[in-house]
């Protein structure tokens, strides 16, 4: 069934370049490097992972040059996977109880972070144009080697900087090759979220020339709200305290009961979602108190600034993907419930695009903000946009993957039109197929937002491949299909290096 791609569980490297068969015609311009990475090994002996976060970091990568495309894959060498592997263990990742660890074993956390909490198996992003990060949201990130995907250097974030102690999986990535992301700070009593920026400097390790902007304390008591994602426009960062808390308390009844990590993640659904917005240039927190109705979001789509005719700030505008919080816990994402139909492929749980307007020129102190559904009949997540031209400003375009109705399938919206919608199914031979996050191409000399292409993985019973949709209509126009002996697995999220920008990336 096409619950089991999202969980496939794989013993093997791709670790040669694999020649895909070319169904279509690729653009000669669509040149470059298509990195990816997700969960791709949950059983080790007898034992099994049991949450959709726990699997082993599998990377991906597909050169695509000449009209061709070449794949291969790597389980990324970290502590978790070689213990789990030499031992036949469930080390901890997020959602699975480690039956074999002792009391003693599980402290270890309350003075300092364990070295095999490293399955960085949620995102890779560009640092420069030249060095290449896998990560996660522990205190652990590693740079890979490009051309082998082996890893060069382990990161730990608490040692490097004097503020955060977690890394997050979406960092935003700028132009001169620099992040701004965001981390949770657990060395004041009350914690705190840490807006940091690592200033690209290509003869620096990557937080030595770390930076500061901003320190926000948490809204919660022993706790902070989940975070994932956030906003950023040219002259604001936004900030989401939502409605999934990371309990502390519960945190260490779990050190003490040996429960899993997700057993500290409690959905609230009665928390206002707290806005915060900070001058993403000096760092200054507006004091004001914006909030919304509860949300749970893992996603930012984008964020822009919106202007009076005078050009004085009139607002923010933030679009997000939420889901209701009476309908999600992330504890759910078990290996038992995504194959049993009971979660993902029903309505029980969806996501949808939510626009939220910040007013910023409105003089109450307190100010709720409508978190409006955009067209609530288009259920998406793993939303992308044009991410290197319309970042931060105001754009057109929402791509994204539908995991909650049959088949499962790719949509585009018009932010600006909602009900401007196209929908790329992906159910060949009777089957559902599991398309990845849709990641956009940009043409050589684009006139529209979607001149380009969408690169999406596709797992299926038989055959996985590379589809490439024309970005306007969806239309598929070519693909790459692996041999049929060669499986890839799910990917959560990754990113497309061009070689005209990423040469060092595109070395074989
Ligand atoms: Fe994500």
């Amino acid at each position: 069934m096409h619950k089991n791609h999202f969980l496939r569980s794989l013993k093997k490297n791709e670790q040669s370049l694999i020649e895909t068969k070319i169904v279509g015609t690729i653009p000669e311009w669509v040149n470059g490097t298509l990195f990816r990475n997700g969960p791709g090994r949950y059983s080790y002996g007898d034992k099994t992972y049991n949450h959709l976060f726990d699997g082993h970091a599998l990377v991906h990568k597909f050169r695509i040059m000449n009209g061709k495309i070449f794949y291969s894959n790597k389980f990324l060498e970290t502590q978790s996977y070689k213990k789990s592997l030499s031992e036949s263990r469930l080390y901890p990742v997020f959602g699975t109880v480690d039956k074999l660890s002792t009391l003693l074993e599980r402290l270890e956390l309350v003075v300092r972070w364990p070295k095999t909490l490293d399955n960085v198996n949620i995102n890779l992003v560009p640092y420069g144009t030249e060095k290449i990060f896998a990560l996660t949201e522990t205190n652990v990130m590693y740079e890979l080697n490009p051309s082998n995907l082996n890893l060069i250097k382990r990161v730990e974030i608490d040692k490097c900087l004097d503020q955060a102690t977690t890394t997050m999986a979406h960092p935003h990535y700028l132009e001169d090759g620099s992040w701004i992301t965001l981390g949770m700070n657990f060395k004041n009593l009350l914690p705190h979220y840490d807006f940091i920026k690592y200033n690209y400097n290509e003869k620096e390790a990557i937080c030595e020339k770390a930076e500061l902007i901003a320190r926000i304390p948490s809204s919660h008591y022993f706790g902070l709200s989940y975070f994932h994602s956030f906003g950023l426009t040219e002259n604001f960062i936004i900030f989401l305290e939502q409605s999934i808390k990371f309990d502390i308390t519960s945190l260490l009844n779990g050190i003490v009961f040996n429960e899993a990590f997700s057993e500290a993640f409690h959905t609230l659904e009665n928390f206002p979602t707290r806005i915060h917005v900070i001058g993403r240039k000096n760092g200054a927190i507006v004091q004001k108190k914006f909030f919304c109705e509860p949300l749970v979001v893992f996603h930012h789509i984008n964020s822009y600034e919106v202007f009076e005719l005078d050009g004085t700030l009139k607002g923010l505008v933030t679009d997000v993907c939420a889901y209701d919080p009476k309908h999600f816990e992330i504890k759910n994402f078990t290996y038992e419930n995504m194959n049993s139909e009971t979660l993902l492929g029903t309505d029980a749980i969806k996501s949808t695009a939510r626009r939220i307007f910040i007013p910023m020129n409105e003089a109450q102190d307190e100010i709720e903000c409508v978190a409006k559904k955009l067209n609530q009949e288009v259920i998406f997540d793993l939303p992308t946009i044009n991410y290197a031209r319309f970042n931060g400003k105001e754009y057109s375009y929402v791509y994204g993957a539908n995991y909650f109705k049959l088949p499962f399938s790719i949509i585009k919206m018009n932010v600006q039109n909602p009900k401007e919608v196209f929908e790329r199914k992906y159910d060949y031979n009777k089957k559902s197929c599991l398309p990845s996050e849709p990641i956009f191409v940009e043409s050589l000399n684009p006139v529209r937002e979607d001149d380009g292409v969408l690169l999406v993985m596709v797992l299926c019973d038989e055959v996985d491949f590379l589809s490439i949709l024309d970005a306007k209509d969806l239309k598929e126009i070519a693909r790459g299909e692996l041999p049929k002996d060669v499986k890839s697995a799910f990917t959560f999220h990754g990113f497309f290096a061009p070689k005209t920008k990423f040469e060092l990336l595109n070395k074989i």
